[in-house]
């Protein structure tokens, strides 16, 4: 089976003052704290058994937050990250979790929403060999980019370029075999002094094992890493959440429509939160009937 890795460490610098008390996972994207909103992304992957990586100072926060996930029906572990020194040390500080598992990392300002993504991430999650996604963005130079040939297979990857080979960005969102921990130890630091998760998956390509699916543009995948990046992501999940009706990433919903937990638990929860919209939201679940396709 695979497992879960939710890295939310970091220093948050780029979005000093705001993140000098608060983390930036605990922040808000509209109206719910960010790390929901990668944490329902595993969720729907199929994936229950999860770890959040985060800062000593941050754990009693997170844990408060999030507990022990049996409230929605997962498994949620804790492990802290003393420095932030790399995405690629997650997989190292998660190696006593995984104990051999494979498994997805996600970066804990990631959000993604789309109407195939559920289908997109079953199928990553039913792989055996490695698999990341790309992304077309307009200013790829601040992700690791990738870069195709005509048959669409995998030239480079490269972290931050300043002369981007491509406009596809790579995503926050890794599904790596068993063997990741082995190469993540493999990683030297980089100029910025950081294990590099490029190095990684740099290894998979070279053995031949990776997948890389092109996500199509019906599918946002959301940054959060500057103030006006948080403020349109809140603008695009508002916008939509009030024009359906419906919310995004809401992990009390999502564990309630796939069978993580029941009515009675959906309402115990919903009781908890009845003095906000969002507990009335959870209320109105237990009414309908989803039609398979808008799960
Ligand atoms: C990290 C990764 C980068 C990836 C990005 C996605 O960058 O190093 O390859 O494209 O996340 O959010 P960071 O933004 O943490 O510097």
């Amino acid at each position: 089976m695979r497992k879960g890795i939710l890295l939310a460490g970091g220093s948050g610098t780029r979005l000093y003052p705001i993140t000098q008390v608060v983390c930036k996972q605990l922040l808000p994207i509209y109206d719910k704290p960010m790390i929901y909103y990668p944490l329902c992304t595993l969720m729907q992957a199929g994936i229950t058994e999860i770890l959040v990586i985060c800062t000593e100072t941050d754990l009693p926060l997170f844990k408060s937050l999030l507990k022990d996930g049996r409230q929605w029906g997962i498994n949620i572990d804790y492990t802290i990250q003393a420095k932030p020194e790399g995405l690629a040390q997650a997989l190292i500080l998660a190696e006593p979790f995984l104990d051999g598992s494979p498994s997805a990392l996600i970066l804990g300002d990631n959000l993604f929403y789309g109407h195939q993504l559920q289908a997109t991430l079953h199928a990553a999650n039913n792989m055996t060999d490695a698999c990341i996604f790309a992304y077309h963005v307009a200013n790829p130079q601040a992700y690791g980019v990738i870069e195709f040939d005509q048959h669409k297979q995998v030239i480079s990857i490269t972290e931050k370029p300043a002369i981007p080979k491509s406009n596809f960005a790579m995503p926050g969102l890794y599904f790596f075999d068993h063997k990741a921990c082995q190469y993540a130890k493999n990683v030297l630091p980089s100029h910025r002094g950081e294990l590099e998760i490029v190095d990684v998956i740099q290894q998979y390509l070279d053995s031949g094992k990776l997948n890389v699916d092109i996500l199509g543009r019906g599918t946002a995948w959301l940054d959060t890493g500057t103030p006006d990046a948080m403020a349109e992501a809140t603008q695009y999940i508002a916008a939509i959440e009030k024009r359906q009706g419906l919310k995004i990433s809401c992990p009390e919903e999502v564990a309630f429509v796939m069978g993580l937990i029941d009515q009675q638990q959906l309402t115990l929860l919903a009781n908890q939160l009845i003095k906000s919209g969002y507990g009335q939201y959870l209320l109105s679940l237990l009414n309908k009937n989803f039609p398979n396709e808008m799960h």
